[in-house]
């Protein structure tokens, strides 16, 4: 079925008021989601937190299924998290890598988890080895499959990175690595909500993500999933009576699904609301979100290469709805704020936190417009010709 975008804008009140580009930064909660938040917080208030907790369990546990059926995995290979970072980092930290082990990623890994890589690298001896992306700006794969021998301990990818249009060949990445029996870690923080993630076919070991980007749900959320075959080769660096089982007094024993890598106390009501994104998400069908933020990101560079002095930074077959930019003789974070002024929220992406990316595709501070499903053309025109009159 076609998606109703006007009925779709309804449940977005801010789409009245603004043009928002900055999806990959935080989108806007549609209106059932927010619902589902609020409503949670009010009956905490009301009867008590242990207890709404209790009256909506079949709603704490929707978040398992809907993450199962947006990756199509099993429910007890999600884990909630309060943030992409925090669920990275839980998986990531749980393997055991030893002195002299190599970890394989690319350019456009996500800065958090560079600098986890760097600690490692600094505490345990640990090697990183940066595989370049090709002419169209992907990892590139022959130099990655060279790369492999029997030292590497992870390959980890970010799908789509923050600061490039560019979605990765995940996949084949997935491939290679098991291929080789290589844990594979996925950063889908951007693309969970904008394309349809499948694991099994993405041949991904772990994946996490965020609540309040593409997924359009609260801030403060995120999401974790686990091949159930990889748990045995995951011993989480934290403990507590959730992820854990207090057995005899000298011993414990971790659960046996992706749940180890949570905490007991979590926001119910940011659970119960990113678990009902994730519906929304289904409903309006992954492969029907995939298509229109395409055609708007491609319909949105093209209008931008038409314009003076304007430089669009991605090119290719394989693009997100993250479109980078510059504009001559203007700073980004000027453009930005002239933008902001105008009603229209985009970011700016910062040299200083991609030192690996950036540098080496000769770029600095540049401009970032984000697209998601619920944007139009007619916004994208409004765009450039605030652009052109900037
Ligand atoms: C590719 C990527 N990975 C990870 C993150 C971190 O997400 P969070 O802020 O939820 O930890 C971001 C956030 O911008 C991101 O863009």
């Amino acid at each position: 079925m076609p998606m109703n975008i006007a009925e779709i804008r309804q449940h977005t009140p801010a789409c009245s008021e603004l043009i928002h580009f900055n999806n990959a930064g935080a989108s806007l909660s549609p209106q059932p989601v927010h619902q589902r938040l609020l409503q949670h917080l009010t009956l905490e208030q009301r009867i008590g937190g242990y207890e709404a907790a209790q009256q909506e369990a079949a709603a704490v546990e929707n978040f398992y299924s809907a993450f199962a059926h947006l990756l199509h995995c099993q429910p007890d290979e999600i884990a909630y998290a309060e943030s992409a970072t925090h669920a990275w980092n839980a998986v990531f930290h749980a393997i055991a890598l030893q002195p002299g082990q190599r970890i394989l990623t690319g350019q456009s890994e996500y800065a958090s988890n560079y600098l986890a890589f760097l600690q490692m690298a600094r505490l345990k001896g640990l090697h990183v080895d940066v595989i370049p992306n090709d002419e169209h700006g992907r990892i590139c794969l022959d130099r990655l499959a060279e790369a492999i021998s029997d030292d590497v301990g992870l390959i980890a990818l970010t799908h789509v990175p923050s600061q490039s249009g560019v979605i990765h060949p995940a996949a084949e990445v997935g491939r290679l690595a098991k291929a080789h029996d290589i844990l594979y870690l996925l950063d889908a923080c951007q693309s969970a909500g904008q394309i349809d993630l499948d694991v099994a076919a993405l041949g991904c070991d772990m994946l996490t993500g965020t609540g309040r980007k593409y997924l359009r749900g609260p801030r403060g959320t995120g999401f974790l999933y686990v091949r159930r075959e990889a748990l045995a080769r995951l011993q989480p660096d934290r403990i507590d009576f959730h992820s854990a089982r207090w057995t005899a007094e000298n011993q414990y024993e971790f659960r046996d699904d992706a749940r180890r890598f949570e905490s007991w106390e979590c926001s119910v009501a940011g659970k119960i609301a990113l678990g009902a994104a994730a519906n929304y998400a289904t409903a309006l069908g992954m492969h029907n979100i995939e298509q229109r933020v395409s055609e708007l990101a491609a319909t949105f560079r093209n209008q931008l290469r038409g314009l003076p002095d304007i430089q669009v930074h991605e090119s290719g077959s394989s693009l997100s709805g993250i479109v980078t930019f510059s504009k001559s003789g203007e700073n980004a974070e000027s453009l930005q704020q002239r933008l902001r002024e105008s009603g229209i929220n985009t970011s700016v992406t910062r040299l200083s936190g991609n030192l690996l990316d950036l540098p080496r595709r000769g770029l600095g501070d540049i401009n970032r417009a984000s697209v998601h499903y619920f944007n139009t053309e007619e916004e994208i025109e409004r765009f450039c010709q605030v652009l052109l009159n900037a």
